[in-house]
């Protein structure tokens, strides 16, 4: 496609027109050095100076165009609008052309030869070149989709880069991985998801790294719980499911402290997982964690199509992270990375917004609901740690953002309670058509869940019973339908539940004794 220096005639001319159109990083590749390109208009060699790359022999001042762009205003706009419009200046693709990225389905590529191969495989992790476009060379290593998805959750967590995993389980294991070892110990809130409680439970501990659950809502409970080998701080605020919030700006100034007493390379660092609150409504990294991790099958890809996970952090993790990646193999797939960057990531603080409006809605109908013991939501007045709710969770336009998911628990002791529970699902489950019997959350159904003997199952009874997480707690997780029909499924289910307990009561006082 490149003509070679002196070469003349109208084919050559419109071959050379077509260069002069194409972007950087193909001209990067047609006139590498070494194979005897130029690039010539009507056959004349043209060396001019690149305003980005001061490279002088590649391009024209005009090729730099959107990237430019980028350099420019990015930082200008929104970030409700930064992730619709994403990164023009992104190497991971010719963003020139195309609105929607393409969708690229290749575990290889092709290199032009075994120099750039060699090169791709040096440079791999190089994370001190910001500038170089990747050469890709293996999926697991590097690929268009998820680069770009990666540039956009760093810019809505405000951290230096993101890496993406399959699921947000395989993203929690490589933060920990990457931060821990044999000998070392983590403090954890005692109230996790059940899979990460599991992994710090059952699996860490046998590669030698143990686990002290306490209540993080207690900083004296912190200060007692670090040691000498305590290298990790992990919670999850809110927490799954009982939407307490950890107040992470206070846990960091303790760490802070404790670190002040520490010699480099043996601070503890604070691991976040944001995928309840969303960046959309908290962004711990601001608040001082060191890495932030989420379960993109959640809010953030938000149509319940693809899992995912990534880990956010600044930029001295982002070489171990990726070599973890790339050793342990636990890489997001193209094709789960492409819907979450089309469609879930660039429609998040729309369908937030949303979702809050609906949860609001729902929380104060159950809250007035004569069936109902509790209702937890951080929305409510009521929510007992309101303060903190809104001096740390707000969207990126400062207004209260309390999140889309409720936790209920119905009026009883626990064994009734939580066959109230039981049936109310199960009516959902059979006759509701906005409410779906579901675990996973952030979805634009609204899908509700018995946390207590479904996602945290693996949580010790007593524990479940002194934590908060109660027989007869649901958990809902608020969609995208109308909230008046959320409501008034809900509400004829709780009617049903209701007039069956009757029922049984009075068929048991009328058995003969
Ligand atoms: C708070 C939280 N973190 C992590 C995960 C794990 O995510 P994944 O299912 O994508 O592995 C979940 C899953 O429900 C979750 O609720």
């Amino acid at each position: 496609m490149a003509s070679t220096a002196g070469s003349t005639g109208p084919a050559n001319i419109l071959k050379s027109l077509v260069i002069i159109t194409i972007t950087h990083k193909r001209l990067h590749t047609f006139a590498a050095p070494g194979l005897g390109f130029r690039i010539c208009v009507a056959g004349i060699p043209i060396d001019p100076v690149c305003s980005v790359c001061k490279d002088k022999s590649f391009t024209s001042s005009r090729m730099h165009t959107m990237e430019e762009k980028d350099h420019q205003n990015a930082s200008k706009y929104n970030m409700r609008t930064r992730m619709i419009e994403g990164n023009y200046g992104s190497k991971h693709w010719d963003y020139n052309h195309h609105i929607v990225p393409p969708m690229s389905a290749s575990c290889a590529y092709r290199l032009e030869n075994v120099h750039r191969g060699a090169e791709g495989f040096a440079h791999f992790a190089d994370t001190e070149d910001t500038q170089s476009e990747p050469i890709l060379i293996y999926d697991r290593l590097d690929e268009p989709a998820r680069g770009m998805l990666e540039e956009k959750l760093a810019c809505a967590e405000g951290g230096d880069f993101a890496i993406c995993f399959a699921t947000g389980m395989a993203a929690i294991s490589a933060a920990l991985g990457v931060t821990t070892k044999q000998g070392d110990e983590i403090v954890a809130h005692h109230t996790l998801y059940g899979c990460t409680y599991s992994l710090l439970a059952n699996w860490l501990p046998r590669q030698g790294i143990t686990t002290t659950f306490v209540d993080l809502k207690d900083q004296g409970a912190l200060w007692t719980s670090l040691t000498g080998k305590t290298r990790v701080v992990y919670l999850e605020t809110p927490v799954n499911p009982t939407l307490d919030l950890l107040d992470i700006a206070a846990i960091k100034q303790s760490i802070v402290e404790v670190n002040a007493t520490r010699p480099s390379g043996h601070e503890i660092l604070l691991i976040v997982d944001n995928t309840f609150a969303t960046p959309f409504c908290q962004r711990p990294l601001a608040l001082g964690a060191d890495l932030v991790v989420h379960s993109l099958t959640k809010n953030i890809g938000g149509f319940g199509t693809d899992m995912g996970g990534a880990v956010v952090a600044a930029a001295k993790y982002q070489r171990d992270l990726l070599m973890y990646r790339k050793d342990f193999g636990g890489v997001l797939s193209p094709k789960s990375a492409w819907p979450i960057l089309v469609y879930g990531l660039p429609t998040l603080a729309t369908r937030m917004v949303n979702q809050q409006k609906s949860a609001m809605e729902v929380a104060s109908f159950l809250e007035s609901h004569p069936m109902i013991e509790k209702v937890i939501y951080p929305g409510l007045k009521s929510f007992p740690q309101r303060d903190l709710a809104k001096r740390q969770m707000f969207s990126y336009d400062n207004k209260f953002a309390p999140g889309s998911v409720v936790y209920f628990v119905l009026k009883g002791n626990n064994e009734e309670a939580q066959i109230a529970a039981e049936m109310l699902i199960d009516d959902v489950a059979k006759h509701s058509r906005c409410l779906t019997l579901a675990v996973s959350l952030g979805q634009i159904r609204t899908l509700i869940e018995a946390p207590y003997s479904m996602t945290h199952a693996s949580l010790p009874d007593e524990l479940k019973s002194s934590i908060g997480i109660s027989p007869g707690g649901i958990r809902l997780s608020l969609g995208l339908e109308d909230w008046r029909d959320i409501i008034a499924d809900l509400s004829r289910a709780l009617s049903n539940v209701d007039a069956d307990k009757h029922q049984v009561q009075q068929n048991f006082s009328s058995e003969p004794a």
